[in-house]
């Protein structure tokens, strides 16, 4: 699958629409799922969500340390430590360029699996991290967003994306 860059005007949009609930887990989701994996682990990632292969759908996938890939449907984060943590982030779609952002510390998430079934589960650290930066890109919010102005009008630069040229949330 191709991975959406911001440099691309078309899917820099794609990248800040806000994705559609999946109504059906069925085998179409579960293959697509498959794709995301391998394409997050081609690309070296720890994170990938639909937007970021063009499809506008509630859907990420994380690859925690050495454990076993996980895929998280129609996701929402129910409960955010009030400690919060620093990470230098990066992106598949922003790719070589990072920067620090601030989020809760450890967060409990609800989803659902490529089989159907629901389930909840407890992170902290870099997968507390993940998750959020993957939801964030279920909402139409790159890390970018979370940035100064500065740095991030830097970043978009070395893209050649004016700042009056990156879409508002669609
Ligand atoms: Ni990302």
């Amino acid at each position: 699958m191709e991975i959406y860059t911001i440099d691309k005007p078309e899917q820099l949009q794609m990248l800040r629409r806000i994705a559609d609930p999946v109504q059906d887990i069925d085998s179409n989701i579960a293959q697509l799922a498959q794709d995301m994996v391998h394409t997050m682990i081609k690309g070296n990632g720890i994170g990938l969500a639909g937007p970021q292969v063009g499809r506008l759908l509630r859907i990420f996938t994380i690859k925690p340390g050495n454990a076993e890939p996980l895929v998280f449907i129609n996701p929402e984060i129910i409960a955010t430590s009030e400690e919060l943590s620093l990470y230098d982030e990066g992106c598949l779609s922003i790719p070589g360029q990072y920067g620090e952002v601030k989020r809760p510390a450890a967060v409990q998430i609800h989803a659902w699996n490529t089989k159907g079934r629901p389930f909840t589960m407890e992170v902290d650290q870099l997968m507390a991290t993940v998750i959020q930066h993957e939801l964030d890109h279920l909402n139409g919010v790159l890390f970018l967003d979370h940035l100064k102005k500065g740095k991030k009008n830097k970043i978009l630069k070395h893209f050649s994306v004016k700042p009056a040229d990156y879409p508002e949330i669609a």
